[in-house]
């Protein structure tokens, strides 16, 4: 099986928990995803390759590193995706940003893509997939799926809460790529909801219900 992480560092499980509680504000909920998402993104970024460079500091020349190679895409899925691109891009600030739009029929639960824009030279980037939902699976897999027609190999899905259900169905599908949220609740619903979960995340951020 692919690489399953659940970044649980103290800030993280804080913040998690005030933005799981159904009183918490809309504004709130916008400023914890993204601060959430930058967290994590530390963590997923761990293993981004770094190159020698030669610098001078005021008192010499040296020979320090910086990040070298493949440069990242960050690409939402739409909406509730949107909420974690800015707290990741305070991390990276040159990533491009790619967007697949995508909702859940209510009754199937199937996700139906609406919307596909990627940066041109996805091939050649480290992309994380990012959605703060990962319920049944569908939308992640069907998002993945996209991402690989279009080419690109190297792909990290990062979401906040996750299902068993759903993390199973993403890694049976796609092994190769990393999985990386905050929490792994304990069921879904009938109506495809994750339990405890924090409600409909799209309308949450958006203040849409
Ligand atoms: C939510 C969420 C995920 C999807 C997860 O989106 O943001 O994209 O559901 O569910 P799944 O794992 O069962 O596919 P939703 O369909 O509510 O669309 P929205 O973000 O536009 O509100
Ligand atoms: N999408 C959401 O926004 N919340 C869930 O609990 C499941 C899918």
């Amino acid at each position: 099986m692919g690489h399953f992480q659940v970044i649980s560092h103290p800030l993280i499980q804080h913040k998690l928990s005030i933005l799981r509680r159904k009183d918490t504000s809309t504004k709130d909920f916008r400023e914890l995803v993204n601060e959430i998402a930058m967290l994590m993104g530390y963590e997923v970024l761990r293993d981004l390759p770094v190159e020698d460079v030669e610098i001078e500091t005021p008192i010499t020349k040296t020979v320090q590193k910086q990040i070298a190679g493949k440069k990242l895409a960050i690409v939402p899925i739409l909406r509730a995706g949107i909420g974690m691109v800015d707290g990741l891009l305070s991390l990276t600030p040159a990533a491009k940003v790619g967007h697949i739009g995508m909702y859940r029929d209510e009754e199937t639960l199937q996700p139906v893509e609406y919307l596909v824009k990627l940066p041109e030279d996805i091939d050649q980037r480290v992309v994380l997939c990012v959605d703060p939902m990962l319920a049944t699976g569908g939308s992640a897999v069907l998002a993945v799926d996209s991402l690989k027609k279009r080419g690109a190999t190297s792909i990290k899905f990062v979401g906040l809460v996750a299902a068993p259900e759903g993390v199973e169905m993403l890694q049976k599908a796609h092994p190769d790529v990393e999985i990386y949220v905050a929490a792994l609740d304990e069921k879904l619903n009938e109506n495809g909801y994750i339990v405890p979960g924090l409600g409909d995340a799209g309308d949450r951020l958006f203040g849409t219900k």
